[in-house]
C-alpha cells in the first residue's frame, strides 16, 4: 500500500481524528481495549499509575501506539492527574479499578475515583460519552432472587447482603456504579455502563490479574478441590468489544450485561481436565453436603442487539491457558487438545 492508500484508509476507520481516556490502561481489559481503539483509529490517552514501569511495555508495543497512544500519569485519587488525561477527549473509558476484597483498599478509589472521572468529562466539555467499566458484582448479590429469574440489566445486587457477606469488591463495584449514575444524571453527562461477568482470554499484560487467577489455580496445583459454586463467564477480548460499540452506538444506553453463560465449577475444571489433561486440575467438590448449586439464568440480548457475538467459553478457557503458557506462569504440557475435540463438556 502506498503512503496516500494507508492515509486514506486511516481516514476510513471510525476513530480517525478521536481521541479517547482509557483508565487503568495497562490492566487486563484495558489493555484489549486500548488494542482496540488504536486498531480503530482512535489517539488513545491511557492513564497509569507510572508510566515507566516495565508492566506497562506491552501497551508501548501495540500497532499504532507510537503514534497514537500518549500514557499519563494518574492515580485515581488525584483529580488534576484524571482530569489532565481527560482533556481534550472525546470519549471516556473509565475502566480502572482496585480488584479487591480488602474494605480499604476497595471502596474509596472505586467510588470516589468514579466520581472524579465523571466530574472531569463534565468539565472537558469535549467528551461525548463517558463509558464506565462495572462489573456483574454490582447485579447478581442478591439472596431474595428466585431461582427462575432471569439476570438482566434491570438486577442490582444488595448492598448489605454485599456488607454482611464481606463481598467488598462487589460492594464497592456497585456503590461506584451507583455513584456513576448519580454524578452523571447530576452533571449532564451521557454514561453507559458494561457489566462484565468473570472474564477470561489471553493475557497482553505481563502480569496476572485476578480472574486469569481463578483458572490458574485449577492448573498450578494451588487449589486441592473446586467450590460448589456457579459463575457466568466472558472472554476478554468481547468485553472490549463491547465497551467499543457501546461508545459508537448513538442508541446505546443504561447498562449491558457482558456474558458468555454460566458455568458450575465442577463444569470448568472438566473442561480444563479434558483440554489440559497433563495438569493436576481438581476432581473433587470442597462441599460434600449440600445440593449441587444451580446455574442461574442470565441474558446478554442487550449486546446481543448491537451486534456483539460471543465466544464460546471453551475457546475462551484455552486462550487463557495458551497465554499463561505463552508468558510464563505455567509450564507448558507436552500435549494439549483442542477445544473442537471437546464433545458437550459444557452441556
Ligand atoms: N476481570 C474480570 O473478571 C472483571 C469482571 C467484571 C468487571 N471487571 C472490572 O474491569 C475493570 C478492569 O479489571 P481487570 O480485570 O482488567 O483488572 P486489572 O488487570 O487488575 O486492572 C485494573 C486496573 O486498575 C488500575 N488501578 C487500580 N487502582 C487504581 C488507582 N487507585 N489509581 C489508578 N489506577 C488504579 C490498576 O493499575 P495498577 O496496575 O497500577 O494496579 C490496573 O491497571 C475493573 O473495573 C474491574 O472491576 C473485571
Amino acid at each position: 500500500m502506498t503512503v496516500v492508500d494507508a492515509a486514506a484508509v486511516a481516514q476510513e476507520l471510525p476513530g480517525h481524528g478521536q481521541t479517547v481516556c482509557v483508565t487503568g490502561a495497562a490492566g487486563y481489559i484495558a489493555s484489549w481495549l486500548v488494542k482496540l481503539l488504536l486498531e480503530r483509529g482512535y489517539t488513545v490517552k491511557g492513564t497509569v499509575r507510572n508510566p515507566d514501569d516495565p508492566k506497562n511495555a506491552h501497551l508501548k508495543a501495540l500497532d499504532g501506539a507510537a503514534e497514537r497512544l500518549i500514557l499519563c500519569k494518574a492515580d485515581l485519587l488525584d483529580y488534576d492527574a484524571i482530569c489532565a488525561a481527560v482533556e481534550g477527549c472525546h470519549g471516556v473509558f473509565h475502566t480502572a479499578s482496585p480488584v479487591t476484597d480488602d474494605p480499604e483498599q476497595m471502596v474509596e478509589p472505586a467510588v470516589r475515583g468514579t466520581e472524579y472521572v465523571i466530574n472531569a468529562a463534565a468539565d472537558a466539555g469535549t467528551v461525548r460519552r463517558v463509558v464506565f467499566t462495572s462489573s456483574i458484582g454490582a447485579v447478581t448479590m442478591d439472596p431474595n432472587r428466585g431461582p427462575d429469574v432471569v439476570v438482566d440489566e434491570s438486577c442490582w445486587s444488595d448492598l448489605e447482603f454485599c456488607k454482611k457477606t464481606k463481598n467488598w469488591y462487589c460492594y464497592g463495584k456497585a456503590v461506584a456504579e451507583q455513584a456513576a449514575w448519580e454524578k452523571a444524571g447530576a452533571r449532564g453527562v451521557d454514561l453507559v455502563v458494561v457489566n462484565p461477568v468473570l472474564v477470561v482470554g489471553p493475557l497482553l499484560q505481563p502480569t496476572v490479574n485476578a480472574s486469569a487467577a481463578h483458572i490458574l489455580k485449577y492448573l498450578d496445583g494451588s487449589a486441592k478441590k473446586y467450590a460448589n459454586a456457579v459463575q457466568a463467564y466472558v472472554d476478554v477480548r468481547d468485553v472490549a468489544a463491547a465497551h467499543v460499540r457501546v461508545f459508537e452506538a448513538p442508541e446505546a444506553s443504561g447498562r449491558y450485561l457482558c456474558a458468555e453463560r454460566v458455568l458450575h465449577r465442577e463444569d470448568v475444571v472438566h473442561i480444563l481436565a479434558k483440554l489440559f489433561p497433563e495438569y493436576p486440575v481438581p476432581t473433587r467438590c470442597s462441599d460434600e453436603v449440600n445440593p449441587r448449586k444451580q446455574p442461574y439464568k442470565m441474558s446478554n440480548q442487550k449486546l446481543q442487539d448491537l451486534g456483539l457475538q460471543f465466544t464460546p467459553v471453551n475457546d475462551s478457557l484455552y486462550e487463557t491457558v495458551k497465554s499463561l503458557q505463552e508468558k510464563g506462569h505455567l509450564p507448558a504440557p507436552r500435549k494439549d487438545i483442542l477445544p473442537a475435540e471437546l464433545d458437550g463438556a459444557t452441556a
